[in-house]
């Protein structure tokens, strides 16, 4: 049997009450790892939450808050003990016309899809470089890498993930710790359903992918642990990508 090493692990989400970090959540529950997720949304969080029992926590957290953010990683790890494997979830495909982007708006976009992922590791590397072993998983997507249209912040924000990535590994892998990079594809979350799911792009996902089938939040949990555990041990300045074969 595949060996996780993930029960009684402190695994910090972000972006966990709703979409694919909702189901990464109860996949690392079911490892038997203590949970702490982050989310703005309070009651999509709490929900989960309490269905998940006592190993799991939520913390109403607005990423965007860079100060706010860190205190409140130093207070989680005071509290709950070291952070074993981040994963950085959250995200937001807003899409915007790039004739009408602001200073104000490409400043947002980043914040929401980008800096803090940064922050948030930064946060955790000192305790996981010093006891020589952590995980970080960064979500990006295949977004940038296909070009998406209307959506030039959110697009520049992924490519950026994959940067960071590649330069978070490189220096903190001397200690031990693992940096990686997940992208998915077209996955077929209730936000997407809602609203970009159109028969057009059913089309497209079916005729782009070399399967015939949607890519649910499932297939993406299970990539997200095995890339955390030690199964996946030698695993490091990867991206990893879970779109169905569209790329
Ligand atoms: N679903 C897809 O098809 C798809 C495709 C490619 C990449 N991705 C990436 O996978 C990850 C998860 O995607 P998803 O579809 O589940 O997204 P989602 O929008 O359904 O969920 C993202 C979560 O982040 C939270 N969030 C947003 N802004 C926040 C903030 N300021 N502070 C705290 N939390 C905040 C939201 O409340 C939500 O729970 C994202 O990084 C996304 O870019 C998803």
């Amino acid at each position: 049997m595949l060996e996780t090493g993930l029960k009684a692990k402190h695994i910090l989400i972000t972006g966990g009450a709703t979409g694919i970090g909702r189901t990464v959540v109860t996949a690392f529950a079911a490892q038997g790892a203590r949970v702490s997720f982050f989310d703005v949304n309070g009651a999509a969080g709490r929900d989960l939450a309490d269905g998940l029992g006592s190993a799991v926590t939520f913390h109403e957290v607005d990423l965007t808050r860079t100060e706010a953010l860190r205190e409140r990683i130093m207070a989680l790890a005071d509290e709950a003990g070291d952070i074993d494997v981040l994963v950085n979830g959250a995200a937001n495909d807003m899409r915007h016309k790039t004739n009408e982007v602001t200073p104000e708006s490409w400043r947002d976009t980043l914040s929401v899809n980008l800096d803090h992922q940064f922050f948030c590791a930064q946060a955790v590397l000192p305790t996981m470089r010093r006891n020589r072993s952590g995980v970080i998983l960064n979500f990006g997507s295949i977004a940038w890498r296909e070009g998406l249209a209307d959506a030039v912040g959110y697009v520049t924000a992924k490519a950026g993930i994959e940067g960071l990535t590649h330069a978070l590994a490189r220096e903190a892998g001397p200690d031990g710790v693992r940096v990686n990079c997940l992208l998915p594809g077209f996955v077929r979350t209730e936000r997407q359903v809602e609203k970009w799911l159109t028969p057009e792009l059913q089309d497209e996902v079916m005729s782009r992918q070399c399967l015939r089938r949607f890519t649910e939040p499932e297939d993406v949990a299970g990539v997200a642990v095995f890339l955390c555990s030690d199964a996946a041990r030698a695993i490091t300045n990867q991206t990893v990508l879970v779109d169905g074969g569209w790329l």
